[in-house]
């Protein structure tokens, strides 16, 4: 069985201070790490000290974004081997908002992609359709060029620790969620993709998280669905205790 992992994405929200009130409040209280990954992809200057409060406990730290390179001359970015020293573990590529608002293309974050596998860090890859895409019943191929174009290149065995999360840009911030029906179509499309491009079995162990309007109310019915392993969630993973109630959800005994 596929252990869930339940990721917050926080985005640019919070200080310092509150960064750390959150930790405290879950550090010791989210499930044990065998029975599902939880982790919160924090901002930039907060991640050092949230790694060593986080130290001993199952809740992981993560990036939301990182440059590609190792080093250089690439003002204002963060490195993968900054990352990986600072003992975080996962990282956010190619997010909606990364590639709307930052322009990230497809072949960008394939390099990003490469580089969290060469420094240790697993990727959280974001793939997803807008709403015209969506009613133009273009979302299969969308996300199915996505997948592919993001994974090209790996190994089967680094496919397979890959988690991918299925984000319907029209789902996010909207607080128009997915109906569960709707997300697990696509990522047992994505799954397929997959199989066919990596492996059968990289296809059965890749985790395919969904995203887009997350919450305490509706995450049982989503993380209930055949091929959806995790939920990668921005504003309800903000406050502790409904972080900790997501977390709690994607428990497995
Ligand atoms: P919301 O949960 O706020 O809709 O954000 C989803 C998201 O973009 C997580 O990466």
């Amino acid at each position: 069985m596929r252990k869930q992992v339940i990721a917050g994405n926080w985005k640019m929200n919070k200080t310092h201070s509150e960064a750390n009130e959150f930790v405290q409040a879950t550090k010791n209280e989210v499930p044990s790490a065998s029975a599902v990954e939880s982790i919160v992809c924090a901002p930039f200057p907060f991640l050092q000290k949230m790694v060593e409060e986080t130290k001993g406990t199952s809740l992981e730290i993560g990036a939301q974004n990182m440059h590609f390179e190792e080093s250089g001359a690439f003002t204002g970015e963060v490195s993968p081997v900054m990352l990986k020293e600072l003992g975080v573990t996962y990282v956010v590529l190619g997010h909606s908002e990364r590639r709307e608002i930052f322009e990230e293309t497809d072949e960008v974050v394939n390099k990003k992609v490469h580089a969290a596998f060469n420094h240790g860090l697993t990727p959280i890859v974001c793939v997803g359709e807008t709403l015209d895409q969506r009613e133009a019943d273009q979302t299969m191929d969308h996300v199915k060029s996505q997948v592919k174009k993001a994974l090209e290149g790996l190994t089967v065995e680094q496919i397979s620790n890959t988690i991918i999360a299925y984000e319907p840009i029209w789902a996010i911030g909207t607080g128009r969620t997915a109906t569960s029906e709707q997300a697990n179509e696509v990522c047992t499309h994505i799954r397929k993709v997959v199989g066919e491009f990596a492996s059968t079995e990289a296809g059965e162990a890749v985790r395919i998280q969904y995203g887009g309007s997350v919450k305490p109310a509706n995450v049982d019915e989503l993380l209930s669905q055949s091929d959806i392993d995790g939920a990668l969630v921005g504003g309800a993973s903000l406050e502790a205790d409904s972080f900790l109630k997501l977390v709690e959800a994607g428990k497995h005994e």
